[in-house]
């Protein structure tokens, strides 16, 4: 962890003005702390750092263990910097629709960051972002992001976190982005009004969740199988995607290379990616991740983006937009703007 981070953290427990306390144990040769504790002197509660994360989620309350191993098992895949494409910076702007010039000086909440690839990209583009996971995809990021530096001036935060239990104060962000993550969150809705009180006045919102529609109705044997692989373990999971993406892969392959026919895949049941920036490898590679995503998460809430920006627009935010699957705000510029939001 970084020393800086303290400035951020607050107890989760006694909210916003909870600062907490560091005391460090192993110091790396750049100033990372490896080991230690992080206590709030108001409640007494504490938490440890380890393996340089600050880690907030006991164990029993970490409920992505599929994603813990997913972004273990295939960390550097969908990392340009990496893996040697340009799909997560592409995907980053095109979701967010800030242009990449913005990013350089901006604190930036990744909210869900998993292996990292979206907080290497903003981080690239001279972004400082704190990016904070429930499970163990957090030592996945840590190890992508270590390269933007681990002790003063460094450009990236990892925090062991629940989205719904944040160790940060309110207002300290000039964007927050979810990317990927609403729809597997036991409640999207209370997620999505928790995370904009973390932007400072004027700070930019972006979401992107699985929309609610006809693609998850023509899903029909995903959405049956999903009946039980939730409750699976990992090992089984990745077992099904294996044979599942070992059967139908050549097919959707196939598929994807006629125009008016490749729609079929989405009947499907793999997760099939067929990018020309990626090798043939990555495409399968991709693919087993994907397929594996899709029947490990414990949840799968689906929104229709129209209740999405009704929803922050409840809570207060200005020029709400929304498409399919997306939706961007705006935190009001002052208190005064803000005089019609319920519940902040
Ligand atoms: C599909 S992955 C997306 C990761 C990353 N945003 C991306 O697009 O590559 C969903 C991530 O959300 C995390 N997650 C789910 N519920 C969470 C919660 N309540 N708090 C923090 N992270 C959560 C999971 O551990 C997982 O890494
Ligand atoms: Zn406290």
């Amino acid at each position: 962890m970084r020393p800086d981070l303290l400035d951020l953290l607050a107890c989760p427990v006694c909210g916003g003005d909870g600062s907490l306390e560091l005391t460090a144990g192993e110091i790396a040769e750049d100033g990372d702390v490896v080991t230690g504790t992080l206590a709030c002197p108001s409640c007494g509660v504490a938490y440890p750092i380890e393996r340089s994360v600050p880690r907030f989620v006991a164990p029993a309350d970490d409920y992505c263990g599929n994603f813990g191993f997913q972004w273990q098992a295939w960390r550097t895949l969908q990392v340009d910097r990496l893996s040697g494409h340009k799909l997560s910076e592409q995907r980053l702007i095109a979701d967010s629709r800030w242009p990449r010039a913005w990013f350089a000086g901006k604190t930036i909440l990744d909210a869900g960051c998993g292996a990292g690839r979206f907080a290497d990209v903003a981080a690239g583009l001279g972004a400082r972002v704190v990016g904070v996971d429930i499970s163990a995809a957090i030592d996945a990021c840590r190890e992508t992001t270590a390269i933007h530096g681990g002790g003063p001036g460094g450009r990236v935060d990892c925090i062991q976190a629940s989205l719904f239990e944040l160790p940060l104060k309110p207002g300290i962000f000039d964007a927050v982005y979810c990317m990927g993550v609403i729809q597997h969150t036991p409640d999207p809705v209370a997620l999505m009004r928790n995370l904009p009180k973390f932007l400072k006045p004027g700070g930019r919102l972006a979401y992107n969740f699985y929309e609610e529609g006809l693609w998850r109705r023509l899903q029909v044997i995903k959405y049956a199988l999903r009946l039980i692989t939730p409750f699976l373990s990992v090992d089984a999971n990745l077992a099904l995607s294996k044979a599942l993406v070992a059967v139908f892969y050549p097919l959707t392959r196939r598929l994807a290379s006629i125009r008016k026919v490749r729609i079929l895949n989405h009947f499907i049941p793999i997760a099939s990616v067929h990018d020309s920036q990626l090798t043939p490898d990555q495409q399968h590679a991709w693919t087993l991740l994907d397929t594996f995503d899709w029947y490990g998460a414990r949840f799968e809430k689906r929104q229709h983006h129209d209740r999405v920006a009704a929803l922050l627009k409840d809570v207060g935010l200005k020029e709400v937009e929304s498409a399919p699957g997306l939706c961007w705000a705006i935190s009001p510029a002052s208190q005064s703007d803000d005089a019609s939001a319920p519940s902040r």
